[in-house]
């Protein structure tokens, strides 16, 4: 086989947009606290571990999934008190259902929208799909800035809006009143992304009963539960019905709609690290605040966004890793990110790590 006839056949036959593309990298963490991926860094205790395996034990692998999980999905409707005329559809990680939904509106001159800085998949499933893309910056507090999305949409008539509360990076929810006057503009189909909705006391899944273009966005991801890539989309039947004929059948594997169901068993242990990572965050945020060299933005979700000194984000990055802590360098992704990193609430430990890293590094100059 010859390398340059490989190129050749790439060059001609794989589509442009996808050659320009970088595939995602997570870099792997190894030897090191990872504080870079809005993981919990809790698990869960041995004896649930067990539990949880006697559970696995039945599993029959030889078969299919039901493709309709409604074991898990009668078990997730009852812990979020679902409304009778709201239903579910499950995504192999909110990614999956983010794509799903992409395909769904893809067509020639068809456009994606979302607020930016924002959550990075949006953009790059927007390519895959074949949609145009559009950001439209934040305002200087990351609130929407509503005259310009406005603007946005009436030039550009998005079929798909994102708008993720809280906002990840930047970990702020938009102003209520702003998130309902994009909606009331919006022709096309309104996701809210409530990925850190555990970590906030708001929920929006009011606006998914008040408009017939809103759909609400959650994951499994954020609470303890990554590895198993659970993510579930609510909102209207109809709107529904329409992505199943999108889904591929087995989209949640056996394993995990298993795994899923005992965690929603054992719920209270989630709950538990939930809140302990939430006033874990109030005390990382007012450490990191106590630094007169930092600039700390509140957050209601798992991580926190601080802005160095200029010119100093890759130093600070670099010695938190020296101590054993990546976090998310994010000077250089945006304009208005310029000299932030974005750091994972961990466990105390971690935190203490931390604040004593960048209090030595700010200490010595
Ligand atoms: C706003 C937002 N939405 C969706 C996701 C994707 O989560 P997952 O695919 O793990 O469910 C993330 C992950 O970082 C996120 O920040």
């Amino acid at each position: 086989m010859s390398r340059d006839r490989t190129s050749v056949r790439i060059q001609q036959w794989v589509r442009p947009e996808i050659r320009a593309l970088q595939p995602y990298a997570s870099p792997p963490g190894v030897g090191l606290r990872k504080l870079d991926a809005m993981e919990s860094p809790y698990g869960w205790p041995p004896e649930l571990i067990e539990r949880w395996l006697d559970k696995l034990r039945g599993a029959e692998l030889n078969r299919y999934p039901d493709p309709q999980a409604p074991g898990l999905k009668d078990a997730l409707r009852r812990e979020m008190g679902l409304a009778p005329e709201q239903d579910l559809l499950l995504g192999n990680g909110s990614d999956e259902i983010i794509q799903m939904l992409a395909l769904l509106v893809a067509g020639r001159g068809r456009c994606m929208m979302a607020p930016e800085p924002g959550f990075v998949m949006y953009r790059m499933v927007a390519t895959l799909a074949g949609l145009d893309y559009v950001g439209v910056r934040l305002d200087a507090q990351f609130d929407l800035d509503v005259d310009a999305t406005l603007a946005a949409i009436q030039t550009h008539q998005p079929a798909l809006l994102f708008m993720a509360l809280p906002n990840n990076p930047t970990g702020n929810l938009f102003s209520v009143e702003r998130v309902r006057a994009v909606i009331e503009a919006c022709e096309g189909l309104v996701v809210l992304d409530e990925a850190y909705t555990a970590f906030t006391d708001s929920d929006h899944l009011g606006f998914a009963q008040d408009y017939d273009n809103v759909l609400v966005l959650r994951t499994f991801s954020k609470v303890g539960l990554a590895g198993l890539r659970l993510g579930l989309l609510l909102g209207d039947p109809a709107w529904l019905t329409e992505l199943e004929k999108v889904r591929l059948p087995y989209n949640i594997n056996l394993l995990t709609q298993l795994s899923a169901e005992f965690a929603l068993e054992n719920f209270q242990i989630i709950r538990q690290q939930t809140a302990a990572i939430r006033s874990e965050r109030e005390r990382l945020h007012s450490e990191l605040l106590s630094i007169p060299q930092l600039h700390v933005w509140p957050s209601e979700a798992n991580f926190v966004l601080t802005r160095t000194p200029p010119g100093r984000a890759s130093e600070v990055f670099e010695a938190l890793k020296q101590a054993g802590l990546l976090v998310r360098l994010l000077d250089g992704s945006h304009p208005a990110l310029t000299d932030c990193l974005r750091i994972t609430i961990g466990e105390p430990a971690d935190s203490d790590r931390l604040v004593a890293t960048l209090r030595q590094l700010f200490a010595t100059g």
